[in-house]
């Protein structure tokens, strides 16, 4: 067994027994990974492209059903509980968590499945508030644990777009699809090209000789990111009705030019012209960058995430200067390929493809510098790319 089924195994054994030890039967275990986004930042709900993959990192949901129509919650990393019964399913305001869990739940009573009680402990080692989406893992575990208990037969996508309406009703963010689907959808050694406005989707291989995924967390929360997010959506729409005005066939960023910016856009508000041109140009950038992949250009691939940070930092107006710092410090480093910030933004990762021999030497000179300036722990993570949600 290697290393990460080991692990894998310990948390999932860690779950089952206070699932025991608290509920007295045993339960099935559902594991569903957080992501990392190679390129393609803030253009799923612009109906553009993404190159996400699901990580060695996930939330473990252990579940059995109840005979009543309780449900009884334990966050196990927190040493929290929480009950409600399902005829009473509603948001929650002061903690979060049971968020996730409860706006999964309530897809199925949406959809008219007959809903039933149940038992569970959530564990998860994917770091809260650091890009990697861990409330898309608990969401995703979510739905995939009660398709199989409640046999509702739901297709992988259907799940995730149910785990997706969770986050929109249940956490008030309006995220795109990208979380939920490289949650669920996940290839191990694959980053999953998707268009996020067909739902097509390929595998691409991404295993690169001597390179490893190292994220750095600026372990900045991001207290500003849901509102700020759903304020970039805005944003997003505002341009696309302008253009529409002349423009009847376009619905989207993704059917939107540069010229068109000139034209629509710019004239009426610069800064809703420098929001949507970033993401234009990010989803330009994107195919760009699969072409590289696709020629092994490794390089070119990297320099393209400097210019998504670039463009994410000064244009978008979702970084910080923590990210920036961390991403300043690499820029001119030959170990490092590529970097940028990773995610929703105002904190959270930056995602680096580093020569696998130098990042002992890396994280020995950025972790003593980031900590001294930003006064601030930095953590960090090596990401290998896993499958996706599965029952362990
Ligand atoms: C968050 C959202 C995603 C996506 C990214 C930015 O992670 O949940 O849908 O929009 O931000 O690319």
């Amino acid at each position: 067994m290697d290393e990460i089924n080991i692990m894998q195994q310990t948390i999932t054994e860690k779950a089952k027994q206070k699932f025991v030890e608290l509920y007295g039967n045993i339960p099935i275990v559902v594991r569903s990974p957080g992501r990392i986004n190679i390129i393609g930042e803030h253009t799923d709900y612009n109906e553009g492209f993404v190159l996400p993959a699901a990580i060695d990192k996930a939330a473990y949901f252990a579940i059995s059903l109840r005979d009543d129509d309780d449900i009884h919650l334990m966050a196990l990393d927190l040493n929290e509980t929480f009950s409600v019964s399902i005829n009473d399913l509603k948001p929650v305001g002061d903690i979060n968590w049971p968020n996730y869990i409860l706006g999964a739940v309530a897809q199925f009573k949406k959809k008219g499945i007959s809903l039933k009680g149940f038992n569970a402990v959530l564990t998860s080692d994917v770091p809260i508030g650091a890009g990697l989406s861990s409330s898309a893992a608990v969401e995703c575990a979510t739905v995939f644990a009660l398709n199989e208990l409640l046999h509702a037969n739901f297709e992988k996508l259907e799940m995730v777009k149910m785990a997706q309406k969770a986050e929109h009703e249940y956490a008030g963010v309006m995220c795109g699809i990208m979380d939920q689907f490289a949650s669920m959808m996940g290839k191990k050694d694959h980053v999953i090209k998707l268009d996020c406005r067909s739902l097509e989707y390929t595998y691409v291989p991404f295993k690169l000789e001597g390179i490893k995924i190292l994220l750095l967390d600026t372990n900045v929360k991001h207290s500003l990111a849901s509102s700020e997010y759903n304020t970039r959506r805005k944003e997003c729409n505002q341009a696309v009705m302008w253009i529409k005005e002349h423009e009847p066939k376009v619905n989207s960023l993704r059917d939107v030019t540069e010229v068109m910016l000139n034209k629509y856009v710019l004239p009426k508000d610069k800064l809703i012209d420098m929001r949507s041109r970033f993401v234009v140009q990010e989803i330009n950038r994107l195919e760009a960058g699969c072409e590289d992949l696709r020629k092994d250009d490794i390089k070119a691939l990297g320099k393209k995430m400097f210019e998504t940070h670039d463009g994410l930092s000064n244009m978008y107006g979702v970084s910080c200067k923590e990210l920036d710092y961390l991403v300043d410090f690499v820029r001119d480093n030959d170990a490092v390929i590529g970097a940028r910030m990773m995610g929703g933004g105002f904190g959270g990762c930056v995602i680096n493809l580093v020569k696998e021999t130098e990042i002992n030497k890396l994280i020995e000179v950025i972790k003593p510098a980031y900590e001294h300036e930003m006064k601030l722990p930095l953590t960090y993570y090596i990401a290998s790319i896993e499958n996706g949600t599965e029952i362990i």
